[in-house]
């Protein structure tokens, strides 16, 4: 492609569990309140996938939502990047099992794992081999099934999370809009505030590991929210200073759900009103790599986003890891 042209999402597509878990059904599982739920983190409800779907299902079902929303037939797609904390396996990737669903050859498949920015960075990457020439069509999904790795004893983490699926795909722009900057940062140091330990090389399953509910996702929730508004903070005015926008050009902003009140804080330090953001939390809870995903599908089948608009996606999660992509849409 021409080096002037944009790269742009040519389409979008989602895919959510049937179940329904309310704040009163997990008033019945932890010592919680739908009160407590709804007024600290802005949740009502959240999805679960059943025993027989895992991540790649839910990634598959998004992904050929997109692929038809962008008028493309599975087999125009050369490349498969998905982002997911929840693969089915550590290999093969949940890219490879897609692809396998989707029926096409000739393709390229990979993961990432940036968690709850997996999306912001895959989108990232995708555009780069769209640009380089070297792919003309990139298939991009944020799949989870966070209730495998949720541990349902501690309210402190249960209550917060969802599956679901997102997928956009990438292609070269016919006149000017796509993507204008993206912005992916990263901090090891503070990878200890939210993460899964055992299961990995560094800490194989063992009766012991399994004994501790070692293999359950693990949070320290009040320190991630401060470092959250902060760097979504960032990530919004850097991807902005690059693309040559101030924040009064900002027509809708994409994020993360992780809580309510991190949107409302984000929104009053960039002074943003939160009308311009997206909010789908209170129906699937927060679902990492998925939740920017499912959120920019529904915000354009909502006409919440209409062309022309300047676009923000932008995320925060486990790593730390943290972004955004400026896209004219
Ligand atoms: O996806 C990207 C990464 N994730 C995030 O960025 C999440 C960021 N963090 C948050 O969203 C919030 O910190 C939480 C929603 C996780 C927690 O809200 P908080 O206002 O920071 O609460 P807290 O952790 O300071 O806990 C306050 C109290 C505690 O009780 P005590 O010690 O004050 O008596 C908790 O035990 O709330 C209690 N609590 C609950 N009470 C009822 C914690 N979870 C629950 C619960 N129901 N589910």
């Amino acid at each position: 492609m021409s080096d002037k042209n944009r790269v742009h999402i040519k389409g979008v597509g989602k895919y959510l569990p049937d179940k329904i878990l309310t704040n009163k059904d997990l008033e019945n599982i932890v010592d919680t309140s739908d009160k407590w739920i709804t007024t600290r983190t802005g949740i009502k409800q959240r999805r679960i996938a059943d025993d027989n779907t895992a991540s790649s299902d839910m990634g598959y079902k998004a992904s050929k939502e997109a692929i038809a929303d962008a008028g493309l037939k599975p087999e125009e797609i050369d490349l498969i990047i998905v982002a997911s904390i929840t693969a089915d396996m550590f290999f093969p990737s949940t890219a490879c099992l897609i692809q396998k669903e989707l029926g096409i050859e000739s393709v390229a498949a990979f993961d990432i794992s940036a968690a709850c920015t997996g999306f912001t960075y895959a989108v990232s990457i995708g555009e780069k081999f769209v640009k380089s020439g070297q792919y003309k069509n990139v298939l991009v999904v944020g799949t989870e099934k966070l209730s495998s790795i949720t541990d349902w004893e501690d309210r402190n983490t249960c209550v917060l999370f969802g599956d679901g699926a997102g997928a956009c795909i990438l292609s070269e722009s016919k006149d000017d809009n796509g993507i204008l900057s993206s912005y992916l940062k990263a901090d090891g140091n503070y990878g200890y505030l939210l993460k899964v330990p055992a299961g990995g090389s560094r800490m194989p399953a063992t009766h012991e590991t399994i004994d501790k509910r070692l293999h359950y996702l693990k949070m320290e929730g009040s320190e991630l929210f401060k470092v959250a508004v902060r760097r979504m903070e960032e990530s919004i005015k850097i991807s902005l200073k690059k693309a040559g926008l101030t924040y009064s050009d900002i027509d809708v902003i994409v994020p993360h759900q992780a809580n309510i009140r991190i949107l409302k804080a984000v929104s009053r330090a960039i002074n943003v009103p939160v009308e311009k953001f997206f909010i789908n939390i209170q129906k699937y809870g927060n679902m990492s790599g998925a939740s920017t995903a499912v959120a920019l599908a529904e915000a354009v089948k909502q006409n919440f986003i209409k062309k022309g608009d300047i676009v923000v996606l932008v995320a925060f999660g486990g790593g730390l890891v943290w972004g955004a992509n400026v896209i004219k849409w």
